[in-house]
């Protein structure tokens, strides 16, 4: 029989392997035992740096002691040093064991995380209106920056209490930096005069995007992502009593839904606690005509929800 087949039926673990490093058995250790052995400790730290290898390594040659102290009971060859021990499981060993240290660190309880104050979300989240003006007008953060000519940021009142919320400039916002200056924009500006708003007064204009997508093509889901940190701060500024979401895109993403906007009209909605309402874009109610009478059912809804905040406009 081999040194290392007698080295473990004294174990008893016949042909099973017990890892190298778990600190089994060192209670079978009787100081008998160990008397007569070379310090095998001086050995084997010569080659484990740290502390918790230490630890491990001494587990590892308390273990071969034993081992090594039961051959010599049982009256095998002579004793072989832990280091030789320990260099015969080595080899049969089919993996090493993990080091202690990893298995101690996962065993730590979790260290309370605090938040992170650091994200690109949370530095916007504390920016002033000119800085996150300035932010917003240097952005870089999307493939967007690469075909604008000016960022548009918004444009009303920063203490209204209504604010409108549309897709993403069009070519006429991007070259004027100014929302909803088109023929959109006109039909807008009769909508709000139709319910005593007027831009500038009592109102707030911004987009879900702050730059034109080229050809004026749907917004990424990317680039909302990017975006979306600008208008959550507009909206924490000015605090406003109601908004007022116009088309499918723009509901669809501060609502963080996809139900036509057919079920999301005639309901009122919430952001971050202020009611929503959401109505046809003007853009496409210049088109479809027929949804103008809904448009201002819309209107009339956000009216109401906006007395019942009790507003002052
Ligand atoms: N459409 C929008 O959604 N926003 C604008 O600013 C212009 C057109």
């Amino acid at each position: 029989m081999s040194r290392r087949a007698r080295f473990l039926e004294v174990l008893g673990i016949a042909d099973e392997w017990v890892l190298r490093r778990a600190p089994a058995l060192p209670e079978a250790v009787e100081p008998s035992a160990m008397a007569g052995l070379a310090d095998p400790s001086a050995e084997v730290t010569a080659v484990h740096e740290d502390a918790a290898s230490r630890e491990a390594a001494q587990a590892a040659v308390t273990l071969a002691a034993v081992a090594d102290a039961r051959v010599n009971e049982a009256q095998a060859e002579a004793a072989p040093s832990a280091w030789s021990a320990q260099a015969d499981m080595d080899a049969a060993a089919p993996a090493p064991a993990p080091a202690p240290a990893e298995v101690a660190v996962a065993r730590m309880p979790p260290e309370p995380v605090a938040a992170d104050t650091s994200t690109r979300e949370a530095v916007i989240a504390r920016l002033d209106w000119a800085a996150l003006e300035q932010r917003v007008c240097g952005c870089t953060d999307c493939q967007l920056c690469d075909g604008r000519t000016q960022t548009v940021f918004g444009v009303g009142d920063r203490q209204a209490e209504w604010m409108l919320v549309g897709e993403a400039p069009g070519e006429n916002e991007d070259k004027q930096g100014e929302p909803f200056v088109g023929q959109a924009g006109k039909l807008l500006d009769n909508m709000l005069a139709a319910v005593g708003l007027a831009r500038g007064r009592n109102v707030f204009i911004a987009n879900v995007l702050k730059c034109r997508p080229p050809g004026n093509r749907n917004p990424e889901p990317e680039e909302v992502a990017q975006c979306e940190p600008y208008l959550r701060r507009q909206i924490a500024l000015i605090q406003p009593k109601l908004i007022v979401v116009l088309g499918r895109f723009a509901a669809q993403s501060l609502l963080r839904t996809t139900t036509p906007i057919g079920k999301l009209r005639g309901t009122v909605h919430s952001y971050e606690g202020i009611p929503v309402v959401v109505t046809y874009h003007p853009a496409y109610l210049l088109r479809t005509l027929s949804d103008k009478a809904r448009a201002w059912e819309d209107l009339c809804l956000a009216r109401e929800v906006h007395a019942r905040a009790g507003a002052k406009a």
